[in-house]
């Protein structure tokens, strides 16, 4: 008889390999981030700063600088990434020129749903512009419309609508009380996610629409609206929670921005609700600041 320990068999590596994954997304680690591990409690990694944003660089992907798990600095000052913000794509140069001639949203929302750059209208059969009180001091800013959407030409109407709905109540907010938008005015065809040239092409009207709306606080809903509009590669996951601060030609100061679970990920991921819930509240003190 051998005295080395039993070697584990391929069913029992299998199963011990799963166990690990089942618990490391318990723990919420539910996003493959980056190839190279990043050890994260080692001195924290510098954020882009405005500044540090190059004006018309267009590479390839986003700025890979990952938020500091927390800056005692506070909220950085960042603006979009410039691979969408400055995009040399035709539809989005000439998205910029477009958008930057609205006086008002309304004139926005008629340049949106006059705009043939982006495919995405050939097979849509609504614009989806935005929902709520133009004027509202809250600025939710979502992916895309959904099929429900499309038909009814409004944002978040559907089951994530429904849960989005429940969730502001929660604070005491409604849709007389918020605006709602999407980085993306048409449904992509299956819901698929939108292709960062359809992101690049509606982002100038987006960026328009904040700096009209100017409202104190824009809450963007899951890892597409944060990528178009924060210049980090990181994931909703680690995103979620954390205040920015995102500068917008024609806004006098950056607007504080608040990454958040999307509802469509919460109704299929209803453990991560606490998160949600944290954020909210986070959101709460801060309007109940300001106000
Ligand atoms: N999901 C979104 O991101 N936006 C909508 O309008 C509907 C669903």
């Amino acid at each position: 008889m051998s005295d080395s320990p039993p070697q584990p068999s391929a069913s029992q590596d299998r199963a011990a390999l799963l166990a690990l994954l089942q618990w490391q997304i318990a723990m919420g680690a539910d996003e493959a981030i980056g190839d190279i591990p990043y050890d994260r409690l080692t001195a924290p990694v510098p954020l882009v700063p405005v500044a540090a944003v190059p004006a018309v660089a267009a590479p390839a992907a986003p700025v890979m600088a990952p938020p500091a798990a927390r800056s005692a600095a506070g909220p950085v000052t960042v603006a979009p990434p410039p691979a969408l913000a400055d995009s040399l794509a035709e539809a989005a140069q000439s998205a910029r020129l477009v958008a930057q001639t609205a006086p008002t949203i309304e004139a926005l929302a008629a340049l949106v749903r006059e705009f043939d750059g982006c495919p995405l209208k050939r097979t849509a059969t609504n614009t989806v512009f935005m929902d709520g009180d133009s004027a509202a001091r809250v600025m939710i800013i979502g992916e895309a419309p959904g099929a429900d959407e499309d038909r009814l030409g409004r944002p978040f109407v559907g089951r994530s609508g429904q849960l989005l709905d429940r969730m502001l109540a929660t604070i005491g907010l409604d849709r007389t009380s918020v605006q709602i938008t999407n980085v993306i005015y048409w449904r992509p065809p299956g819901n698929r996610k939108p292709t960062s040239n359809e992101i690049a092409a509606c982002l100038p009207f987006v960026l328009r629409h904040i700096a009209l709306a100017g409202p104190r606080v824009v809450v963007l809903a899951g890892g597409t609206a944060a990528s178009a509009l924060l210049p980090y590669s990181e994931g909703i996951t680690r995103l979620r929670g954390r205040w920015f601060e995102l500068a917008v030609a024609g806004l006098d100061a950056p607007v504080p921005v608040l990454p958040m679970f999307h509802p469509s990920f919460l109704l299929r991921s209803p453990e991560r609700k606490r998160e949600a819930w944290r954020d909210l509240l986070a959101l709460k003190a801060r309007l109940d600041q300001t106000s």
